[in-house]
């Protein structure tokens, strides 16, 4: 019998381009497109070529104009902030957009220039967000997680003309001044951005530097609001630095059009939510989740979208989000699993749920890594709500398999993200690029083009997305993630190609860590690997080689290459572990075996490699896994 859903990915399949040109229809443009797909720089493409519109004026003015104006559109809630709630409806946040937006204007910022966001979960920084969308301005959200050294990066590749930043973020039992980390960027990277907008907060105010530096409040209601401004279809939207496979980060692009045709999309063909209803990704605006499902498509769905800024558990205790569904009447929560196998720690009944009315509360969503079954099976149960896996990328920015709630709900398969989206075709393949036979297990692609909303290139590096995506399986789009579909078309991610490895549902480089690790005097080599984690899913472990001479004490050199990773890359990296080694484990054609070292640490089976250079080495790496805690740790 056919479902709903397989007559949407029919009717893609089908007409891809028709079926797009529909989809289109839920946006507000200023101009149509003269072609839906544009494939004339094949393999680069551009969708809605010709078209113009504005993405701030889908999430805001179009529904105020529509009679939406009194209606919530942010909702933010702070236990870490003094369990502070504001709600700003559209009509509140159109004004204060408006007025960012001439804020912006007043710097010098006009279409096509960069803005470095660089703020905290507040609703200041969905406005900052949506002020630079508003004047054609292109925005990077840096999260607050990531060291100064990180932030210089981004402010070097960006070139942005100006930032936008806070005084201080709040962890639970601290408070993170921003200030230091924006200022130490700035100092280190060769762009200097032209002015600064702090917002202070009250918990630490920063200090301005005098001709540099303004005011939030101040700048802001000294400006004129500024109006729509038009912007091609086709141009940037935003930069979202991701990790690469080093420790430059991968620019990606999102364009106006296509990112506001399939977010809005999503919205009920995906989540099946309903306009005017609430909606919450428990995520941070720095990631995609934040930028795709706190900020843009719950508004330009005309919802109401959560800023929280807190944690799953201790602020204060892990019945928080009962508490913030129950309070404003979210009908979907999303969030990484890792807050989940968070609460299953702290509250392995579910017993704080009985406390609140989660009556409005259909469906819980989870992404960002692998969902492992078990954690999955107790939040169906202690939920009595169907709990659903989907897969997607900074890439993609949207989902690229899932259970898509609004077409029709599938069995759940616990372990799998369920089926491709429509508009994507995933496929399994060897390294030849011939699709292999179901159950098998290869590198996940996707054909091309990809569908509206995904990446067109990478920040001014077109030849780095090719050869970074394109070149390997040629007319495909690689993910880097491996897994298998089954005979029924079910999508099973089991891991990824690269050094990528998932940390709390925080996406970082293995080898951006060696990169620091091996500027350290003492180290002559390095490799980190992604080990197994009850609660982060993944940790980095570093394991180092000493040059010969060093005489300081290997504990030393050890706290010292965790202080470099946490400074130079963030806290968020979680590198807690390294350990000092005689050798690395390699091929003979000297390749780092880190994959049999993994498997090492956490206790998989594994097997000698046929190109090992000398097997003894393995022995002594089990040996000081063993002494830091592994195998069987995790
Ligand atoms: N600004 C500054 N520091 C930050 C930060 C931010 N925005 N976010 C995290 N950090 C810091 C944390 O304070 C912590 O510092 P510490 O080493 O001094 O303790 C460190 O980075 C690691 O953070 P995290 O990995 O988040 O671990 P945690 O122990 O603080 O919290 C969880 C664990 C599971 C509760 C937390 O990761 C979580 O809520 N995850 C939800 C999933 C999520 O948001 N995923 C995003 C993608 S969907
Ligand atoms: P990010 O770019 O931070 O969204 O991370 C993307 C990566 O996270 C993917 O390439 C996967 O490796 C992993 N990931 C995201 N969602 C899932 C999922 N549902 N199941 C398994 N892995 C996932």
């Amino acid at each position: 019998m056919s479902t709903r859903y397989d007559e949407a990915y029919g009717a893609w399949r089908a007409d891809p381009e028709a079926f797009w040109a529909e989809a289109a229809e839920g946006v507000d443009w200023f101009r149509r497109w003269d072609r839906v797909l544009d494939a004339d720089r094949a393999p680069l493409y551009r969708w809605y070529a010709g078209a113009e519109t504005n993405t701030c004026h889908n999430a805001v003015d179009r529904h105020v104009a529509a009679g939406r104006g009194d209606q919530p559109a942010v909702i933010y809630d702070s236990p870490v902030a003094g369990n502070i709630k504001r709600v700003l409806t559209f009509a509140q946040l159109q004004s204060e957009v408006a007025r960012a937006g001439g804020m912006l204007r007043a710097l010098g910022v006009a279409k096509g220039d960069r803005v470095i966001i660089y703020m905290p979960m507040v609703p200041e920084t969905l406005v900052a967000m949506l002020a630079c969308a508003r004047i054609g301005a292109i925005h990077s959200v840096v999260f607050g997680g990531f060291a100064a050294n990180e932030l210089a990066t981004r402010i070097d590749d960006a070139k942005p003309k100006a930032i936008l930043s806070a005084s201080c973020g709040i962890e639970p039992g601290r408070v993170v001044p921003y200030k230091p980390l924006l200022d130490g960027a700035i100092e280190m990277s060769s762009h200097k951005p032209e002015k600064c907008v702090v917002l202070q907060r009250e918990m630490e105010t920063a200090e301005l530097i005098p001709g540099r530096d303004l005011d939030w409040d101040e700048a802001m209601a000294a400006a004129t609001p500024a109006d729509i401004v038009p912007v091609a279809a086709t141009d940037p939207l935003y930069i979202l630095y991701t990790s690469g496979t080093t420790g430059i980060p991968k620019g990606v692009v999102r364009d106006n059009g296509g990112h506001l045709v399939a977010l809005k999309w999503s919205m009920k063909n995906i989540y099946d939510i309903d306009p005017g209803e609430t909606y919450w990704a428990a995520s941070d605006v720095g990631w995609v989740v934040g930028h795709s499902y706190i900020v843009y498509a719950p508004l330009f769905h005309g919802c109401a979208t959560i800023v929280y800024e807190g944690k799953p558990v201790g602020t204060p205790d892990p019945g928080a989000f009962w508490r913030v569904i129950s309070e404003h009447g979210a009908a979907a929560l999303f969030t990484a699993p890792t807050a989940f196998r968070a609460i299953k720690k702290e509250d392995p009944e579910g017993a704080l749920i009985g406390n609140y009315d989660l009556s409005k509360f259909r469906t819980l969503f989870l992404a960002g890594e692998r969902a492992d079954p078990d954690t999955l099976q107790w939040a169906e149960r202690i939920l009595d709500r169907p709990v659903i896996d989907h897969w997607w990328q900074t890439e993609s920015g949207w989902p690229i398999a899932a259970n898509c709630m609004g077409l029709g709900q599938f069995p759940v398969k616990h372990g799998s993200s369920t089926k491709a989206v429509p508009g994507y075709d995933i496929q399994v393949v060897d390294e030849q690029a011939k699709q292999v036979p179901a159950g098998e297990t290869g590198a996940i692609v996707v054909k091309l083009p990809l569908p509206p909303g995904c990446l067109p290139t990478l920040w001014q590096a077109d030849d780095r997305y090719v050869e970074s995506y394109l070149e390997e399986f040629p007319g495909y789009y690689k993910t880097a993630d491996a897994g298998y579909l089954d005979e029924d078309g079910y999508v099973f991610i089991m891991s990824r190609t690269d050094d990528i490895i998932n940390v709390a549902g925080h996406r970082l480089s293995t080898g951006g860590m060696e990169e620091v690790l091996s500027a350290h005097p003492d180290v002559a080599e390095c490799a980190v690997i992604g080990v197994a984690d009850q609660l982060k899913g993944q940790v980095p472990l570093g394991l180092v080689v000493l040059k010969s001479g060093v005489t300081r004490g290997e504990g030393e050199i050890c706290q010292d290459l965790v202080g470099m990773v946490r400074g130079q890359i963030g806290p968020v990296a979680s590198f807690r572990t390294c350990a000092v080694v005689a050798r690395l484990p390699k091929t003979r054609s000297g390749k780092i075996l880190r994959g049999t070292m993994r498997r090492i640490a956490d206790g998989e089976e594994w097997s000698m490699p046929a190109t090992i250079d000398d097997p003894v080495i393995l022995d002594e790496i089990t040996g000081t896994l063993g002494e830091v805690g592994y195998p069987g740790k995790g």
